[in-house]
């Protein structure tokens, strides 16, 4: 697409591993593009949106984020995005990192525990109302095991092309279940956490109008990421590459990393493919 006479390269990430090894699926969102990858750019949300719907079993994902609500932001700049990491104080004295990929424009690499499968989500346009959210997880060592896919498809659509179908609308509400809210469940939305994100980013309308927000500081990545995006429309105007694609950059190398390691460390010297071992693992979560 555009006036460039040579279409760039796909990039080549690590994602190309066998349907075995593998497991991916897509949902239809009601709503722009860039409202569903803010949300997966958004690392503080797990606290409060999916508070009722992550376990908090000791060391999961859940718990480590709960014990601090306030994670800080680092950052790398990167010639196709950024790498970004959500700082975040355990209880035992130590740093709970989770470090992201963000390639631009579309694609998020999610940080998973020790041993978990890995999970990039991409979300792309339809057109300006509609986008498709593509999530690939992938193991390297072997078969995705049966408790993440449990945990993964539950309670969702059993149709992968669009597994998140029966999550409803304005005109129900989206099925909220007051009665559940009633009970404690913070958003009352109960068949599949991942419904939560869908459902949030509809609810704000098809565009949002940004102009009404008040952002925070841990609102830093959603803004850095709106600055490289204006950035790449200035480039492109000017009739330069946009970002990354005409850079000399391994894309095979980009992998996100969850690490918990003593305070004093600097997670920015951290290996992704061969991160340190620390005498404790992150725990392999909620099983
Ligand atoms: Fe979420």
């Amino acid at each position: 697409m555009g006036r460039h006479k040579t279409p760039p390269k796909f990039y080549d990430f690590e994602f190309h591993f066998p349907p075995a090894t593998s497991l991916v699926r897509c949902a239809t969102v009601h709503a722009n593009w860039l409202q569903g990858f803010e949300g997966q750019l958004d690392s503080a949300h797990l606290n409060f949106l999916h508070s009722s719907s992550i376990p908090k079993t000791p060391n999961s994902t859940g718990q480590m984020a709960a014990d601090d609500t306030s994670p800080r932001f680092e950052f790398i700049e990167k010639p196709y995005g950024f790498r970004e990491a959500a700082l975040r104080n355990y209880q035992d004295g130590t740093v709970y990192a989770r470090i992201r990929e963000v390639v631009l424009p579309y694609y998020s690499f999610i940080p998973g525990n020790h041993e978990e499968p890995r999970l990039v989500v991409v979300v792309v346009p339809i057109d300006d109302e509609w986008s498709a959210h593509w999530y690939y997880y992938m193991n390297p060592f072997g078969p995705v095991p049966e408790w993440y896919i449990k945990r993964a498809l539950e309670g969702a659509d059993v149709d992968d092309d669009d597994f998140a179908k029966d999550r409803g609308d304005i005109t129900n509400t989206w099925n909220q279940d007051r009665v559940a809210m009633k009970n404690g469940h913070f958003s009352g939305i109960t068949k599949n956490f991942v419904y939560e994100d869908f459902i949030i980013e509809e609810s704000m309308g098809p565009i949002m109008d940004r102009s009404k927000e008040f952002l925070g500081s841990s609102d830093a990545v959603i803004v850095r990421t709106r600055r490289m995006l204006l950035r790449a429309l200035d480039n492109h105007a000017q009739g330069k590459m946009p970002f990354g694609l005409d850079e000399n950059v391994d894309y095979r190398e980009i992998r996100a990393l969850a690490i918990r390691y003593p305070k004093g460390e600097d997670w920015k010297t951290f290996d992704t493919k061969q991160p340190p071992t620390f005498e404790f693992q992150v725990s392999d979560a909620a099983k």
